[in-house]
């Protein structure tokens, strides 16, 4: 049996026809760059997370960039953010001639560690710390009430790098608290959240495609400004930009696939809950030949569990959208040479932390940061994506267990 990481076509035998229909209305209409589509899409992502402004643009890297181009972030401020992401996240840091801070992460839920920042910001006597950039890796809501209580203590911004992570939720009141029963969307919680139509993700365009969310309609207007290469108004330079617009031919066929979306997270956390009970049965998790993921945060809803044992032990969890389903696993490189062998697809995200990588260069600190590290070292990625088969991840997880056998 072959197993890919993801399988597009799948999907695509369902929404051909649709997205044909729709990147045709695109050309009939002639409106090529930003128009209906556009907006439309903006609107409908916007509702979605519970926020008021949306603005397309033409990646999850740009908009983060653009993000923090917003906050004016540039050479001489520091950005407090993760070791452990795509590297997008530490990229547009240093494009801006800013600095990057990395916090170790928390081991469970590989997301940026609350404890680590409260150190660190305490120890930041000259406030070069300018913005926190959190990241939902692998599709589950960092610790955003501890983080926007520092953030709030600080009086710094939070862009959420929310681009695995459109319409994970976790535990959060208006005021900021875990209680009232309360949920938040990715993205919706910090000044503005970014999220990533690159195909792989839960909503993903047949091409590359972002989004900027935010309440803050002053911010949304700064956005607005500087991916149109900060024109205000058009001709007229107030500031640089650049070009960041999302192109109509995704925002057309994102809007079908958004209609989908919540279908879809709900067939990836059913295959997390069927791989989670298959790997149990397996002996591999107390044999600690794997840990498997976990949704973490723990509060009082209990409608949004992932199974029924954590419904009956009463505690409600971060409702995880499973972009990646990733484990830890001992002898972890063979294990992918043995799975690639039996045509099961896998990755690693990521086999550097971010730290870790040559292009910063020699005058940036040598930093230890042990559980990004180890996560580096242990973590792999098997496919998830919401056409897979019962047969497809049982057959994963026999081979996983043949390897260790
Ligand atoms: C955590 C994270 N940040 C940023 C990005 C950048 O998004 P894009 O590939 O759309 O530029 C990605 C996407 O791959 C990501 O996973």
């Amino acid at each position: 049996m072959k197993v890919p990481l993801l399988d597009l076509k799948q999907q695509l035998s369902y929404l051909r026809e649709d997205i044909i229909k729709a990147v045709t209305r695109v050309i009939d209409s002639t409106t090529y760059i930003q128009g209906p589509e556009v907006a439309s899409l903006e609107q409908e992502v916007a509702a979605y997370c519970g926020v008021e402004n949306g603005i397309g643009v033409s990646s999850g890297t740009d908009a983060l960039l653009v993000s923090l181009m917003a906050l004016g972030i540039g050479p001489g401020d520091q950005v407090l953010t993760t070791p452990y992401s795509f590297f997008a996240t530490m990229g547009v840091v240093l494009r801006l001639g800013a600095t990057p801070v990395f916090v170790d992460i928390d081991p469970v839920s590989f997301n940026i560690d609350p404890a680590a920042m409260a150190e660190v910001l305490a120890r930041d006597s000259e406030r070069k710390i300018k913005a926190i950039l959190p990241v939902h890796l692998y599709g589950q809501c960092a610790d955003m009430v501890a983080i926007m209580k520092l953030a709030n203590q600080y009086g710094l911004p939070v862009i959420e790098d929310a681009a695995q992570a459109i319409g994970a939720e976790c535990p959060m009141s208006d005021e900021g608290g875990e209680m009232n029963g309360q949920w938040k969307k990715a993205g919706s919680m910090g000044l503005a959240g970014c999220f990533s139509f690159f195909p792989s993700k839960n909503l993903g365009g047949i091409g590359d495609g972002g989004m900027v969310v935010t309440r803050d309609g002053v911010f949304a207007d700064k956005i607005r400004i500087l991916l149109n290469h900060g024109a205000s108004p058009k001709y007229y330079h107030g500031q640089v930009g650049g070009n960041f617009r999302l192109d109509p031919i995704q925002a057309a066929v994102l809007r079908i696939k958004l209609t989908y979306l919540e279908q879809w997270h709900r067939a990836r956390r059913e295959n997390a809950g069927r791989y989670n009970a298959l790997f149990a049965e397996s002996g591999l998790v107390q044999n600690n030949f794997l840990v498997l993921p976990q949704a973490v945060h723990l509060a009082k809803k209990q409608t949004k569990t992932l199974d029924n044992s954590a419904a009956m032990n009463g505690v409600g969890e971060n409702y995880h959208i499973y972009n990646q389903y990733v484990l830890r696993v001992s002898r972890r490189d063979a294990l992918i040479n043995w799975l690639r062998s039996q045509d099961i697809g896998c990755e690693v995200y990521y086999p550097l932390a971010l730290h870790q990588q040559k292009c910063l260069g020699a005058s940036f600190p040598v930093l230890s940061l042990p559980q990004a590290e180890k996560a580096a070292a242990e973590t792999i990625a098997l496919p998830i994506y919401p056409e897979l088969t019962a047969d497809m991840q049982a057959y994963v997880v026999e081979k996983v267990a043949e390897f260790y056998r």
